[in-house]
């Protein structure tokens, strides 16, 4: 009877133990996959070695430019968050290898027509969800930054400011995912430049 006893609360400790390393295991692989260095001052790009890293936030900081190959180890990266810094440089090739990357917010930066290249988005076939809002792009340059976006055939959400005389392309009525625009300061655009019935533009 107490053998039984003593062996039954053995199992327990056994089980308890083994139950708090699983869930201790599954949160050191979570802290892993998330990187999160926002509102830190960063002035330049931290060097991302994890591969299994999924999330990454970068928002709030003093960073200026995005170095080519950046996420060169983060190829499962699903969401980077590069807002509210003063970019106003992104190298070319990088965004390369993002294959599967889902969100991407460029967000309140200084980024203008100088800032980026002819396909900067290019390996960012999984990308549902853009936000380009609050930066400095010229009239000529927004046009080349609309061909830029649509590119992204896999792209269902997207804010964009166009002001002043800025109008939105032909080119946006590729995005056949296309549900949600947010179009900040657009005066002109035609009712039947999109294919896809179900847009809401806000
Ligand atoms: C960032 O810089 C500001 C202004 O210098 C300072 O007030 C703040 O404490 C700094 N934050 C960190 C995380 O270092
Ligand atoms: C990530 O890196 C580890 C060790 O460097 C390697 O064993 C693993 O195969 C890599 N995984 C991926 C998805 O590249
Ligand atoms: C919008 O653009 C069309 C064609 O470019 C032009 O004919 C029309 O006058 C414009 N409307 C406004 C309100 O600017």
């Amino acid at each position: 009877m107490a053998m039984s006893k003593v062996l039954l609360a053995l199992c327990k400790c056994i089980l308890l133990v083994g139950l708090t390393k699983a869930i201790y295991s599954k949160m050191n692989e979570q802290t892993v996959n998330v990187i999160d260095y926002s509102m830190k001052n960063l002035t330049s790009m931290p060097i991302f070695q994890q591969n299994s890293t999924t999330d990454i936030n970068l928002r709030g900081n003093l960073l200026q430019v995005v170095p080519a190959l950046s996420f060169q180890q983060s190829k499962k990266l699903k969401s980077l968050d590069l807002s509210m810094n003063k970019l106003n440089l992104i190298e070319r090739g990088a965004f390369e290898g993002l294959t599967e990357l889902i969100y991407l917010s460029l967000r309140d930066n200084k980024l203008t027509s100088n800032s980026f290249h002819v396909g900067i988005f290019q390996d960012l076939i999984s990308l549902q969800d853009l936000n380009i809002h609050l930066n400095f792009f010229s009239y000529e340059y927004t046009l080349i930054l609309q061909s830029e976006i649509s590119h992204l055939e896999s792209l269902v959400r997207l804010g964009i400011d166009l002001r002043g005389q800025l109008q939105i392309n032909k080119c946006f009525c590729k995005l056949s995912q296309l549900l949600d625009l947010e179009l900040v300061g657009l005066r002109n655009y035609s009712d039947n430049l999109f294919q896809n019935s179900k847009l809401e533009v806000s």
